[in-house]
Formats: structure tokens, sequence, C-alpha cells
């Protein structure tokens, strides 16, 4: 059953105006979608007015600025209950990708408090992600350890910065959400799709090691769960509860897909091709748990990432 648990928490707030930077993107779209179902008011961030289009049809009010550009986003926030921050760009695996990447990230994260100081918006959710969190083996929460580098270095990087600015009241309340793998039409499981077709895609080492899933629906309808009732100060993991080894992903892939099962590297072959900071993620072990954010009554409709796939592949052929 899809996130619906808004009567078990006492202090789940009324939907309000939320704003989102980066509405447009693939997460922000989502979670747009999601406050518009939980009757929530949305002002979407975006960065220029192509994108305005999109997002005003989702039924948001676009406003265009630069979430580094604090005036605008100080603007932006007046009336509003709560601030959401997936705005991100930049390639963080080159020197000036990683500035940019950085500056979108952390001095968003940053403008965003500022401008909920400012403008008295009582709580901001900052998107991150489970990349954060060191390899290790066995069910890794909240206080597991973290590693972070490459993106997972600039998503740690702003939610540090966010709760640095949260003035000495601990106001406004900050929150951070760590999604697993997101997977829909879009972002990297369309990379991975069109890799598998062109028989390029390749698992790393033996591929055992587990990854966490999360359904794209389901992480937007957390967003909204924890900006509705989270707790002030708390990260909560975003994960469909049934980590899986990555080739045993990759193989379900290709054969919903009816494509040959990728081919194996090694550690070594996927650094020289991705990059060294890149395949140490690809092998990676990050088994996670949403044991927290189910303790808000949300619940992933698709608990596992065989049946979420299916209508988002049917999607993918249209
Ligand atoms: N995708 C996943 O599976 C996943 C999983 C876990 C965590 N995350 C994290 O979630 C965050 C968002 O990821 P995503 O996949 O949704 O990325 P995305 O699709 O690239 O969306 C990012 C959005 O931010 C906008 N943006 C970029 N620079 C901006 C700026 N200066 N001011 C305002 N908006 C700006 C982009 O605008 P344009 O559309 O104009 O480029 C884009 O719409 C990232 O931190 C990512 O690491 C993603």
């Amino acid at each position: 059953m899809h996130c619906t648990g808004r009567a078990m928490s006492p202090e789940t707030r009324n939907p309000g105006t939320a704003l989102v930077a980066g509405a447009a993107g693939y997460l922000g779209s989502g979670i747009v979608r999601a406050l518009k179902a939980q009757g929530w008011r949305v002002v979407g961030l975006v960065r220029d007015t192509a994108k305005a289009d999109c997002v005003a049809a989702l039924g948001a009010t676009a406003i265009v600025a630069d979430v580094r550009d604090a005036a605008a986003v100080a603007a932006a926030a007046r009336s509003t209950d709560v601030l959401i921050h997936v705005a991100a760009g930049g390639d963080p695996y080159v020197a000036e990708g990683l500035r940019e990447a950085e500056s979108i990230r952390v001095l968003g994260a940053r403008n965003l408090v500022r401008a909920a100081i400012a403008q008295h918006v009582p709580r901001v959710v900052v998107g991150s992600g489970y990349w954060v969190y060191a390899d290790q083996p066995g069910i890794i929460r909240e206080d597991s350890p973290v590693d972070p580098w490459g993106e997972a270095l600039v998503n740690f990087h702003a939610e540090l910065a966010a709760r640095e600015e949260t003035n000495s009241r601990g106001s406004p309340e900050v929150i951070i959400v760590r999604p697993g793998m997101v997977y829909g039409n879009g972002s990297w499981l369309r990379s991975v799709v069109d890799a598998l077709r062109a028989g390029t895609y390749a698992v790393v080492a033996d591929g055992t090691n587990p990854w966490s899933f999360v359904a794209l629906d389901d992480a937007a309808a957390a967003f909204v769960r924890i900006a509705e009732a989270g707790t002030a100060g708390e990260t909560y993991n975003v994960v469909d509860g049934r980590p899986a080894p990555w080739r045993e992903f990759a193989d379900h892939l290709a054969d919903r897909l009816g494509v040959r099962r990728p081919a194996s590297i090694s550690v070594e072959e996927a650094a020289r091709r991705y990059g060294a900071e890149v395949a140490r993620h690809l092998a990676a072990r990050r088994a996670c748990t949403s044991q927290k954010l189910e303790q808000l009554g949300w619940k992933p409709r698709y608990a596992d990432y065989r049946d979420g796939l299916i209508p988002v592949l049917a999607s993918m052929t249209r």
C-alpha cells in the first residue's frame, strides 16, 4: 500500500506550502507530484523558464531562481512551511564540475536554512544519499559509519552545512534524507537500461555486494512523510527493505529486457573505465534499512525492486 500513515503520528503537520529546490529534477518532480497528491501547495524552484512550464504542469507555482542566490531563495521561501533541497548539478568527478556540484548542494543548503530563519519557516528537509555510508557488511542504520567520497561527499557536505546553519535554538528544524538507488524512468536506471540494451553494461567483480533500492514514487512519498512528521534533527534512510546483490539486480533487469546478462569486469578495469571513485562505489556493500522511517508510518508500495520495476519498464517503452 502506498504511504498513507498520516494518522499514525500525533505530530503530523497539516499540508501547507512546500518549497522544492530542484523541482524539475528526477527526484524533485516526483516530490512535487507526491506533495500535490497529499494536498500541499508547492512552490518549485527551477533554473530556467522551460523547466518552469514542466513544474507548473505538475500543479506547482514555479519560480525561476538559482538556489545559490540567497536573496532569491529568501524571497521564494516567504509564507512557506517547509523547504526541501534536492537541487543538484555538476560532475563531482572532475575539478570544475566538483566546484559547481559543491556550490549547488552546499551553498544551496546554507541558503535554504538562512531563508528559513529569515522567513520563519519551521523546517528544512535536505536530500542526500545512501552512498555516504562506508562500505560495510551487515545492515546499515542511520548511525552506521559513514565514509563519503565523490558525489556522496558533496551530499555529506550539504548535510553538515544545513546543520551548521541552524541557529542556537535549533531553528529551523533540519532533517536529512538518505535515499538508496531511486529507480524510475530516468536517472541512473535509464543509463543502465540503455547500456544493457547496447551490450556495454558490466558488473564490477562478482557483484555479490548488496545495494539498496527504492521506487521513485515511494522515495517521493517518504520526503512528504518526513516533511509532515519527521523528528527535528533526525536522519532517515529511504530504502525498500530488500537490499539485493548488484549482480542479481543487473541479471534480473537484463532478463526483463530480454537482453544478454552483463559480463563481469574487475575493480581495476572498472577504475580504468569509470574512475577509481566510481568503481569503489559500484563495488561497495550498502544494505540499508528504513526502520526509523517506517516508525513514521511510511511503507513502500514496492517492497521489492522486482515488483517495482514492472511499471517502470512498461513506462520506458512508451
Ligand atoms: N537519482 C537517484 O537515484 C538519487 C538517489 C539518492 C539521492 N539522490 C540525490 O538527490 C539529489 C537530486 O538528484 P536527482 O537525481 O533528482 O538529480 P537531477 O535530476 O539532476 O535534479 C536536480 C535538479 O536540480 C536543478 N538545479 C541544478 N542546479 C541548480 C541551481 N543552481 N539552482 C536551482 N536548481 C538547480 C536541476 O535543474 P536543471 O533541470 O535545469 O538541470 C535539476 O532539475 C542529488 O543530491 C542526488 O545525489 C539521487
